[in-house]
């Protein structure tokens, strides 16, 4: 029968083979482990069989057998680190980054086109002294509507028009138009007065090529000692020339709002025909784009001016209606309908962010 002795020395022969094997993979060393180092592996039932052992044997045994799992256990720790370089050295190899490869422009949005237009009149109107202020898009109905001299039975004040947010706690309403910046901004600040007013506007109204429910004004308000309604032409025809070319003209008809006097609604010469007539102006040579007038007495009363030391124009744009004519879009739905085919026709690089990636 085999000595304990030589027993162990067949154990620490196979076993170091066996880890040396060329193709040893992780799992195989794994097993490795559990088939001679564990407790229940090969040397602890060399250790179990110690009892059975004459007893001036066992110290040498024992000693003996402590040196091979010594030995097996930094032979199997070596082995290990040599493999977990290996595997990492082939991982970062094949992870490589090629630095020469060109980068991936994530998409970027681009400025919508009425915000493009509204940022174009701004910058027209600040040429002229105007300055740009914001309103609030819910408002009451004074606002809206009192301060403008629009009474209470007034049509326009039927719900058919306006979207009434609340009507018990005073007539809280979304605004039908920017007009009502006028009022607020006259309460504020003393004359001489300068302001346009860009933002959306809300109608209860049935939605077609022509019609939405949400849409762009720009109101504008100027107001000062001796201002008239050449004044009035004079702005409105330097911000057609400046959108529309140098020969460009303004023309005025009488209209009526509430809160002008006299009121006009005024139309741009067709920037396509030169006023000859085409389809884009219907044959008119003319196309409106909004409407005008000088400030109601009753209004400049109501914020506490003097109608006989200051008056002043007031007038209202579509943002839509320019847009449509600047770019010749023909139904007014597609710039609230979110199609990025349709806004990223609008990417300029002069905006910075207009860089579009497919
Ligand atoms: N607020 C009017 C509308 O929405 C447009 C308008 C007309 C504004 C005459 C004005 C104005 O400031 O003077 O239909």
């Amino acid at each position: 029968m085999q000595s304990a002795l030589e027993q162990l020395q067949e154990i620490r022969v196979q076993a170091l083979a066996a880890l040396n094997v060329e193709d040893l993979d992780l799992a195989g060393l794994a097993a490795w482990e559990k088939h001679y180092l564990s407790a229940s592996g090969v040397i602890g039932e060399v250790l179990k069989q110690m009892g059975g052992l004459p007893t001036d044997e066992r110290p040498l045994v024992g000693r003996e057998t402590n040196a091979v799992k010594r030995e097996l256990t930094s032979a199997w720790e070596s082995r290990r680190t040599q493999m977990q370089e290996a595997s990492l050295h082939t991982r970062l190899s094949q992870e490589s980054i090629d630095i020469t490869l060109p980068g991936r422009v994530p998409p970027i949005g681009t400025i919508h086109p009425i915000s493009q237009m509204i940022d174009e009149v701004s910058e027209i109107f600040a040429y002229l002294g105007f300055e740009t202020v914001f309103g609030p898009e819910v408002e009451i109905g004074k606002y809206n509507f009192d301060m403008l001299n629009i009474p209470a039975n007034h049509p326009a004040r039927d719900v058919w028009d306006t979207m009434i947010v609340d009507d018990d706690r005073d007539e809280i309403v979304l605004r039908t138009h920017t007009s009502p910046m006028q009022a607020r901004v006259m309460e504020q600040r003393q004359p001489p007065v300068r302001v346009i007013v860009p933002g959306r506007v809300f109608r209860f109204e049935a939605q077609d090529a022509s019609h939405e429910w949400m849409f762009h004004q720009i109101e504008g308000l100027a107001i000062d000692a001796h201002i008239t309604m050449t004044d009035l032409k004079g702005v409105l025809t330097e911000l057609a020339r400046q959108l529309f070319g140098s020969a460009t003209e303004i023309r005025f008809r009488c209209d009526f709002f509430p809160f002008v006097e006299p009121g006009v609604d005024f139309s741009v010469s067709c920037p396509f025909c030169k006023g000859k007539g085409c389809r884009v102006c219907k044959h008119s040579g003319w196309i409106e784009l909004g409407g005008a007038g000088m400030v109601h007495p009753n209004v400049l009363r109501w914020v506490n001016y003097d109608p006989d030391l200051v008056q002043g124009f007031a007038f209202g744009l579509g943002v839509e209606r320019l847009a449509m004519i600047k770019y010749g879009i023909n139904d007014v739905r597609a710039f609230a309908a979110n199609d990025v085919r349709f806004l990223r026709q609008f990417a300029r690089a002069d905006f910075g962010l207009g860089l579009v990636t497919a």
